[in-house]
């Protein structure tokens, strides 16, 4: 016979097991209420314990102020953190042949190492000329002065890796300096211009409009 669902009730013996179906929920729940008290005591002691014996362990040092601001030399896009100082073209462009060319090339370009300047930085494209334009600047197509979002960047940089053979030398006025004549050859500041606190952030870098910022502001 197939099953029909009933619509109809009948009198029947379960009622007598309300009290017992109650009472099973509040077991279940009081076990709950045990398993819960005892998870959340397991974790309070093992990180307890953890403090303990890292405290223990005496692992790391505290750093000095003067220390953690030898370290802490990010530079951020809109100019946090840009030392004072200051420094011209004039001047970059003499300490670049001195402690830069020799690597980047007399004009940037050269190399071997990574080419810093050239044909506004950025060959399109769209441009008709970039056959020959490749072929004059053959050591990369982008440089610093097309790709890199933000000019404090290049001042983060050198002041962080440059040269090459003996980063963390440059003094910050130098490293101004060389910031100013970087950007001058790639036609991003006038000859005259002199880099600060103040001036860097404000120079806009073609390559800002060919970025995506993968951090948008919150
Ligand atoms: C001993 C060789 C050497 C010297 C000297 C040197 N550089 Fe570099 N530079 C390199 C190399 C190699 C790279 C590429 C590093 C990399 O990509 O890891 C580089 C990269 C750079 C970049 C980033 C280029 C890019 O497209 O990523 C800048 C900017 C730069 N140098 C500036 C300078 C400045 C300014 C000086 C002079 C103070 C200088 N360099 C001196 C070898 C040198």
């Amino acid at each position: 016979m197939p099953c029909i669902p009933s619509t109809t009730t009948t009198p029947s013996s379960l009622g007598a097991w309300v009290p017992m179906a109650v009472w099973r929920t509040r077991m279940f729940k009081w076990l709950l209420r045990v398993l819960r008290a005892l998870c959340l005591g397991a974790l309070l002691g093992f990180s307890a314990l953890h403090a303990q014996t890292a405290a223990e362990i005496g692992l790391g040092l505290a750093l000095e102020s003067a220390e953690i601001a030898r370290y802490s030399i990010t530079v951020f896009p809109d100019g946090r953190n840009l030392p004072p100082g200051q420094g011209s073209v004039l001047q970059g462009a003499q300490l670049y042949q001195e402690k830069c060319a020799v690597c980047h090339g007399a004009k940037g370009i050269e190399g071997p190492a990574a080419r810093l300047v050239g044909s506004g930085g950025f060959f399109s494209w769209r441009d008709p000329l970039r056959p020959l334009r490749i072929a004059k600047y053959p050591l990369l197509v982008l440089s610093v002065g097309a790709s890199w979002p933000y000019a404090t960047t290049l001042f983060d940089y050198i002041r962080r890796a440059m040269p090459r053979q003996a980063p963390k030398t440059l003094s910050d006025d130098e490293v101004y300096a060389l910031t100013a004549y970087l950007l001058q050859r790639n036609g991003l500041v006038d000859a005259d211009a002199v880099m600060d606190q103040q001036l860097l952030p404000q120079v806009v870098m073609p390559g800002l409009a060919r970025t995506v910022n993968a951090w948008p502001p919150s």
